[in-house]
């Protein structure tokens, strides 16, 4: 079917079946963190690459190309070098902070053995065992084909990353559109991982997204109201944060945040129990 979307200017609908579709499924898409290991089709995964490849990039220079990971060994070898390298990493940063402000994935209450804590938190992923993973990859030599304003010395090069962003959006949106779960696994440190998949060094490792069915149930998700966040013909100072507002924000989000991220995890909550000091 193509879409045949002639609305009249002088008297627009109220609102158009596809508008809809859109919203519903953007509102339906959610991070899942617990994917059951059976199988999914080949064919929903090129079906989930194809919306991708549409993404907007600058200059149409699209810096993406993609691995699709199903070889077990290899999943768990991803799995692993995450879990040593970027998980312990953030990890330990996350604990400089006050444990109500960490990043929902981070906050065990009632541990505060550090490497009883961090077991836990490894535990709530089980995403190795997803059958794909789709690996971003980037190839910053496409950019060349976009402004050249965007590569000026000291100005953020953020092109590449933008369109490696958009892609990695619609494959998340895709895999929800049919019936599948996907996880954003941000890679900080990326070095290891080339390694594993053979990839140049000059291609920027952006990302792994397990896909998988959904072992948890979907739920709403949560996002700032459009007033608060939309500003009419100029901005309205009121909506501006002081620096102790931008902290208090930082709990509000956490307690809005929090029961939904949990939710998407596997539950480890009887080995919280177990480990809570006593
Ligand atoms: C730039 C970026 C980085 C993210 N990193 C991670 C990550 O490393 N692990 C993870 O589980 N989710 C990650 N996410 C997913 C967000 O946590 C998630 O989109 C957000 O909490 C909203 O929840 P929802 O996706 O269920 O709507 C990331 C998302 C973005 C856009």
């Amino acid at each position: 079917m193509s879409l045949d979307l002639k609305t009249d200017p002088a008297a627009p609908p109220a609102t158009t079946p596809e508008y809809e579709t859109l919203l519903d499924l953007v509102k339906f898409r959610m991070s899942v963190r617990n994917l059951k290991p059976d199988p999914i089709p080949d064919d929903y995964v090129t079906k989930v690459l194809e919306v991708a490849r549409w993404a907007m990039s600058g200059a149409n220079s699209q810096p993406w190309e993609f691995v699709v990971v199903k070889d077990a060994a290899k999943r768990r070898q991803l799995y692993d070098t995450y879990m040593n390298e970027n998980m312990e990493f953030i990890y330990w940063m996350e604990r400089q902070r006050a444990l109500e402000l960490r990043h929902p994935a981070f906050q065990v209450p009632g541990v505060t053995d550090p490497h009883k804590e961090l077991k836990i938190i490894q535990d709530k992923q089980n995403w190795y065992d997803a059958p794909v993973h789709i690996v971003v990859l980037g190839d910053g030599r496409r950019q060349w084909g976009t402004v050249q304003g965007a590569h000026t010395f000291g100005r953020a090069q953020t092109h590449l990353w933008d369109g490696l962003a958009n892609a990695s959006q619609l494959i998340h949106l895709a895999a929800a559109s049919l019936g599948l779960g996907a996880q954003w696994v941000t890679i900080h440190i990326p070095e290891a991982f080339h390694k594993i998949l053979d990839v140049p060094d000059l291609l920027t490792f952006y990302l792994i997204i397990p896909l998988g069915w959904p072992a948890v149930a979907r739920r709403p998700g949560w996002r700032r109201e459009l007033d608060e966040i939309v500003h009419h013909d100029h901005y309205n100072r009121d909506l501006y944060m002081t620096n102790e507002q931008a902290y208090e924000w930082l709990f509000r989000l956490r307690g809005a945040t929090i029961p939904k991220y949990k939710s998407s995890e596997v539950d480890v909550s009887a080995q919280e129990e177990a480990a809570r000091d006593k």
